[in-house]
């Protein structure tokens, strides 16, 4: 396995494989790996024969009073962990190395940006979306794999590929989830045995919404409210959100007619958790790539 640290160390191996003939799949992280992020690598390792995963804390896309220091960096494991998955190279640069100058450029997704995670977490995506454009960049990748669980990120940096016409597929993968439903996320590691337990509302909340739908409700706002019921038996310290959306435009619904993103983002103790559910109007549950068929 390849380590680069310097950009141009990452081009260069990129150029050598794609040189090769073999097809490059691109896995941006900020490491802290689990098996979410195993499970992107393994999907690009089905089907491409480089596999580069990018390990960056990317400052940009943290809020002032957000955890960006104290976000954990493991990277002896995380290394470790890529060895195992068979990755061909690991990018891991510094925040100098990705930003040298002061940064004058950005890229934005308009709309899709401004509800949900955007509504609370302001120049979140802009953050985003610029990194990802600079790994792209960088990477030269012919396909990338996201996580379902981010998905208004996921959907967001579609946009942009659309937009921009990067010549890039963009494949997303199911949420990895723990035997009790709590999604994976490096941030449980923040969580208390307590504040574990509380969490496990996100997905009980959002799995009692997909049943209400499967039993035929369709006002958007009565399957919210049970939701927002579900979670408030936690007491959690804040709710941010739960919301029912249109997956293409992210905008709210007021019936459940086609497919819908059930979608919440709340705190437990300091920690900012979110979770999402896709479903079509039956209340099954479907994949993010059917949406695009
Ligand atoms: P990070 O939170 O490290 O997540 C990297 C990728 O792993 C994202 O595509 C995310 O959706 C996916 N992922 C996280 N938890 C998952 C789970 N339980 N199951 C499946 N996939 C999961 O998302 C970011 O980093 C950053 O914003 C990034 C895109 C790297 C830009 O900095």
């Amino acid at each position: 396995m390849l380590t680069a640290e310097t950009i141009a160390e990452a081009r260069r191996a990129v150029r050598t494989a794609r040189g090769q003939g073999r097809r490059v799949g691109l896995v941006p992280t900020m490491g802290a790996l689990h098996e979410g992020h195993l499970s992107l690598m393994a999907a690009a390792r089905a089907e491409c024969e480089f596999v580069a995963v990018s390990i960056f804390v990317n400052p940009i896309q943290f809020g002032p009073n957000e955890d960006y220091q104290r976000y954990p960096r493991p990277i002896e494991r995380d290394l470790a962990a890529c060895r195992e998955a068979g990755v061909d190279l690991v990018f891991a640069p510094s925040a100098g190395e990705m930003y040298r100058q002061e940064r004058l450029t950005s890229v934005v997704v308009r709309g899709m940006t401004e509800g949900l995670c955007g509504r609370q977490r302001p120049g979140h995506f802009e953050g985003v979306t610029t990194v990802v454009a600079k790994l792209f960049n960088i990477l030269d990748p012919d396909a990338a794999y996201f996580g379902e669980k981010d998905a208004q990120q996921a959907l967001v940096l579609r946009k942009m590929v659309v937009d921009l016409d990067f010549p890039i597929a963009m494949r997303f993968c199911p949420t990895v989830r723990e035997a009790d439903g709590l999604a994976l996320s490096s941030r449980n590691a923040y969580l208390s045995a307590d504040e574990r337990e509380r969490a496990l509302c996100l997905s009980r909340g959002l799995e009692a919404g997909r049943r209400m739908i499967a039993e035929g409700r369709t006002e958007a706002a009565a399957i919210a409210a049970a939701m927002r019921r579900i979670i408030e038996a936690a007491e959690p310290e804040k709710i941010d959100y739960i919301e029912i959306v249109d997956p293409h435009t992210l905008g709210p619904v007021a019936r459940v007619a086609g497919p819908v993103l059930m979608a919440t983002a709340v705190r437990i103790g300091r920690t900012r958790l979110i979770d999402n559910i896709l479903v079509d109007s039956q209340g099954n549950k479907i994949r993010m790539n059917d949406l695009f068929l």
